[in-house]
């Protein structure tokens, strides 16, 4: 039986005034609208309990198995303001089964797309107010849904009682630069995910094992790490939480291979798909680390982007490693292709372009 998400209003929302300073800047991930949905599964009852509610602080007991075994997984999505007024989710059923994929990688219960889009669409429709007019910029409402262990249980099993929630939060650039482009560090002695592991579930360990590479990183004026595979740390995988793209000089658009260890990124598939329109032809393929170093110094890797539902697309700049360095091909706002890129996947969010693949709900 599928989910109906009951509403308990908050009874002090976040006056008219406060609200319009938020959306007036929002950044990235720091203020939250005023209610959240949330949704609970036991082993016994399956999901139940749906409702909307107000944000706030979750009482968990200090032995709920997330907090020491890391059963969990994500999600990110962004709804959008259109110029008319209505308000619109790009690809919400395929962050609904990489849920699913991710959830039964964690051992958690898969939710059904049609609950997750429910959840989505009552917390949206609440909250409504708080997605960003259309004309403000790059600005939009960012969902997160979730799901963890929140059995109190010590053995390493997975949980019985599992609660799934969604925030929302509106949302600005993910980097304060804009469209400035982002140097990276590869990160050769740390890596983000293993063969057989996680990495392809949108889990937060494999965000929390990208940190230290992260601040290795942030130590040497970079601002962000790229990883390469931990066999042979040779072949560039992603980054903390983007999937990276090179430009070639003959028209080439390439990007790592789905491994198993490589998050399937939702925008990485949508430029994928966009990327024909433009006249690129793309490339799904290991790419060794040495590769992007060499074409960028001779010139046959013309730029660099990164890619993810906050980011959108990101001109990559200069790239560092431990004793070397290779130039910045991106200028102070990326280049031709990045920007026809992120041009036509904006313009088709924003109702800017016709949805003619239906990726608008
Ligand atoms: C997203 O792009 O939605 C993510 O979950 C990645 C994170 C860096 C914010």
């Amino acid at each position: 039986m599928s989910l109906t998400f009951d509403t308990t209003r908050r009874p002090d929302p976040a006056s008219d005034e406060r609200r319009a300073e938020i959306l007036s800047d929002p950044g990235f991930g720091q203020h939250f609208t005023d209610h959240m949905a949330s949704a609970t599964w036991t082993r016994e009852a399956g999901w139940h309990d749906a409702r909307i509610h107000p944000y706030g602080p979750i009482t968990l007991m200090p032995s709920a198995a997330v907090l020491h075994y890391a059963q969990e997984v994500f999600e990110g999505l962004k709804a959008y303001r259109h110029e008319d007024g209505s308000v619109w989710g790009f690809r919400p059923e395929a962050n609904a089964e990489r849920m699913q994929r991710s959830a039964r990688r964690l051992a958690l219960p898969e939710l059904p797309t049609d609950d997750f889009l429910a959840s989505l669409r009552a917390l949206v429709e609440t909250d409504r107010e708080w997605v960003p007019q259309a004309g403000t910029g790059e600005t939009s409402l960012y969902l997160r849904p979730f799901m963890y262990a929140s059995e109190p249980f010590l053995g390493v099993r997975p949980a019985a009682e599992v609660t799934y929630s969604v925030i929302a939060s509106p949302a600005g650039a993910y980097f304060p630069g804009g469209l400035k482009p982002v140097t990276l560090w590869i990160s050769e002695h740390y890596a983000r995910a293993g063969a057989g592991g996680t990495g392809a579930a949108k889990t937060g360990g494999n965000y929390a094992s990208s940190l230290a590479g992260q601040l290795e990183g942030i130590e040497r004026g970079c601002d962000q790490a790229v990883f390469l595979d931990s066999a042979s740390h040779t072949y560039i995988e992603e980054l903390g939480g983007m999937n990276l793209f090179l430009v070639t000089d003959d028209g080439r658009l390439l990007t790592p291979e789905l491994t198993g260890t490589i998050l399937e990124g939702v925008t990485r598939s949508s430029i994928i798909e966009l990327a024909k329109d433009l006249g690129l032809e793309p490339e799904e393929r290991r790419i060794g680390i040495e590769e992007w170093k060499d074409g960028v110094r001779d010139g046959t890797v013309r730029e660099v982007f990164a890619c993810g539902t906050a980011a959108v697309v990101t001109p990559v700049g200069e790239l560092r490693w431990d004793g070397g360095s290779a130039p910045s091909t991106a200028g102070d706002e990326g280049g031709e292709v990045t920007r026809s890129i992120r041009r036509a996947l904006l313009d088709i969010q924003y109702g800017r372009a016709d949805d003619t693949r239906g990726w608008l709900t």
